[in-house]
Parts: structure tokens; sequence; C-alpha cells
């Protein structure tokens, strides 16, 4: 199975121990049991166990990895202007989600979270829903004082920081909207008072997760990243590179190929279009939309199935878009 991902420290087993009631603690169990089954293609579900909702397309980074730093990506054309779920629609989502069974919200996907002015509110819609996971990932350069007390006071139970560097160097690629060079030091200082606070405050949850993209230009410095990180985080995850110039940097051919993605989550983007995982070479597999469908049929609907059911059968290669992506996903 193709493994996009190396996590580093058990997140879900923290989570569990952390939980406060015998109740919380099975239903979490559940969660993942069924999170697994679904990602190790034992079974079909009824339902998406995990759903990311994109709010809004907006990022205060151009990151030269992502679509929204490559203006001469295809996929940068959909960034080119602002697209936002109207609000009634996402709470919506939201009931529908719980309803029927969704575990487990992402509240991002090509944007940043701390950039949307609504993503609190969203955040205490959902966490009365009672989801066992609710997290978003984010670049770190908005996380100042006041929002670093409103994510604490959140039901957040996940916060992730993408960093992809340990030194201004190498966090280069990592550009703001107006192309200069993001601010390394700004980042790390948020993120290590953020964690002073939380110590501070005496808060369990959100536990904190920092990410790292190997690439060429920063693969030295995972040794440090690692030694720096370990004490302070809940997990350090060290992500593949996908390449969204088609370069096909693995191989000319992909055979035996599956993704399990699609068997646990829909992605809801934000004009509504729903794709089968959070990747960008997913934007170009539109499963439906929201606003003409529900979450169920979506999920429920013939592509999806013969979707899943090639990524089951290891035939990745024969829609096109997968056999990119497989493709031109590195294997550092
Ligand atoms: C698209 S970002 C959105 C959230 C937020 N703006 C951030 O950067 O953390 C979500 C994740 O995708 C990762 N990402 C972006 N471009 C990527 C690429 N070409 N290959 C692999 N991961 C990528 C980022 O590092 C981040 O961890
Ligand atoms: S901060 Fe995130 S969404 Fe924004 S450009 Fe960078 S990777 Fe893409
Ligand atoms: S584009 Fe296909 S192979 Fe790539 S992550 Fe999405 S579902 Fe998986």
């Amino acid at each position: 199975m193709y493994k996009r991902t190396v996590p580093l420290g058990n997140i879900h087993q923290k989570t569990i121990d952390i939980l406060p009631t015998e109740n919380e603690k099975k239903s979490y169990l559940e969660y993942r049991n069924q999170f697994d089954d679904a990602a190790n293609f034992k079974k079909i579900q009824k339902y998406p166990i995990h759903l990311d909702i994109e709010l809004d397309n907006v990022c205060n980074y151009a990151c030269t990895f992502c679509p929204i730093g490559q203006p001469e990506n295809e996929l940068n054309n959909y960034y080119k202007d602002i697209k936002r779920l109207d609000s009634d629609k996402v709470y919506e989502i939201l009931d529908e989600a719980k309803q029927i069974g969704v575990k487990s919200l992402q509240f991002n996907l090509v944007n940043e979270p701390l950039a949307n002015k609504s993503i609190f509110k969203v955040l205490d819609y959902a966490t009365n829903l009672k989801f066992n996971d609710i997290f978003f990932i984010s670049n770190g350069y908005l996380l100042n004082e006041k929002n670093s007390e409103k994510i604490l006071n959140s039901g957040l139970t996940k916060i992730m920081f993408s960093l992809d560097a340990f030194s201004p160097e190498t966090y280069k690629e990592r550009k703001l909207k107006n192309k200069k060079p993001a601010n390394y030091e700004k980042v790390i200082k948020n993120i290590l008072a953020f964690l002073e606070l939380k110590k501070k405050l005496n808060k369990k949850f959100p536990l904190t997760r920092v990410s790292f993209i190997i690439m060429d230009n920063n693969k030295h410095e995972v040794d440090n990243f690692k030694k720096f990180w370990k004490n302070k985080v809940d997990a350090i995850h060290f992500q593949k590179l996908t390449d969204y110039s088609d370069s096909n940097i693995i191989a000319e051919s992909v055979t035996d190929s599956q993704c399990n993605m699609p068997m646990f989550r829909l992605s809801i983007k934000s004009d509504g279009n729903v794709k089968p995982c959070c990747v960008g070479y997913g934007e170009y597999i539109n499963i439906g939309n929201i606003y003409k469908d529900s979450l169920y049929n979506i999920w429920n609907s013939d592509f999806m199935r013969d979707f899943q059911n090639m990524h089951i059968g290891k035939k990745a290669e024969n829609n096109e878009h997968c056999k990119k992506c497989l493709k031109n996903s590195s294997n550092v």
C-alpha cells in the first residue's frame, strides 16, 4: 500500500490517555479502529469517517511547493479569485456529518485556517456537536497571543503546524503572499509561546504536531528538527513531497497501485465541490457538489464506489490523476 506520510509519536494513543471519561476513551478507540479498517482496505464504509472542510481558499503565504505559490500550475487558477463556503451551508454540512456518523473534521485544505474570520465560530459549532477529532493545519504565522487563547479555549483536539525547515535558510521555500520570505523566527516564537501558554493555562487539548516535507534543500536538517521538537510537541510528521510540475520523479509507470485516502475521507472545497482526498491532483477528481447533493449521497454515489473499488483492486493507474499523483509523490 502506498503510504503518504511517516508519523513519529502516537498522537491517537496520547489522545485516549488524556480524554477525561471512559465513554470518551471508548468512543475515540472505536473511531480509530474504524479508521484503520478503512485505511487498510478491509471494508467500504457507509459514510466518510473523516471530512475536510475548506472554509475559503485564502492564504497569507505562497509557498514554492504548493499550488498557491505556483502561478504556472493549472491548479493555481482556482486560487485567483476568493471563494468561501456560505456559513449556513457549513452548519448544514456539520449537522449532516454528525447525523450520518462522521468522526473527524479537518478545517482546512489548501488555505490558511487562521486567516479565516469565522473559524472560531465554526469550531464552536462543531465542538457542540461532539465529534471525536477536530483539527486544522496552519503555517503558524498568525498564531498571536489572541489567537492562541482562542485556540486553547476552543474544542480543537489537535493543531498541526507546517514548518518544513529548521533554519531561516530552508524556510525560504515558505514565502509570504507578497513574495517576501516569511519570518522563520517569528513562526517558531509563535509556536513556542503557544506551547508555554498551553502549559500555563493547564490545557490538555489541543495536542500539537509539527510537520516537515522532506525535500532536497532541507533533508540535512531532519535530525536537528527531530531533536529540537521531540520533547516540545506531541507528534512530528515527516511528509513526502508531491511534485505538481509533473516531472515524474518516481518512475515511468505505476502499477499495482492504490491509495487509501478515498476509503475514509471526503474533502469539501470552498466552491462546494467534493473531492476524494486532500492532495492537489485530487482537485481534478470531482465526486459531487455540496450545494447540489448530500454528503451521504455523494459518498454512496456510483462514481465514488467505482473509484474506491479501483483503489481496492490496486488499479489506481486507471485514473489519470491518481496515476500522476502516485508517480509524482516522492519517496525521499
Ligand atoms: C496545503 S497546507 C494548508 C494548511 C496551511 N496553510 C499550512 O501550510 O500548514 C496543508 C499541508 O499540505 C502540505 N503541502 C503543501 N504543498 C505540498 C506538496 N507539494 N507536497 C506535500 N505536502 C504539501 C503543507 O506543508 C501542509 O502541511
Ligand atoms: S501556507 Fe499552506 S496553503 Fe499557504 S501556500 Fe503554503 S502550503 Fe499552501
Ligand atoms: S489523487 Fe488519487 S492517488 Fe492521489 S491522493 Fe488523491 S485519491 Fe490518492
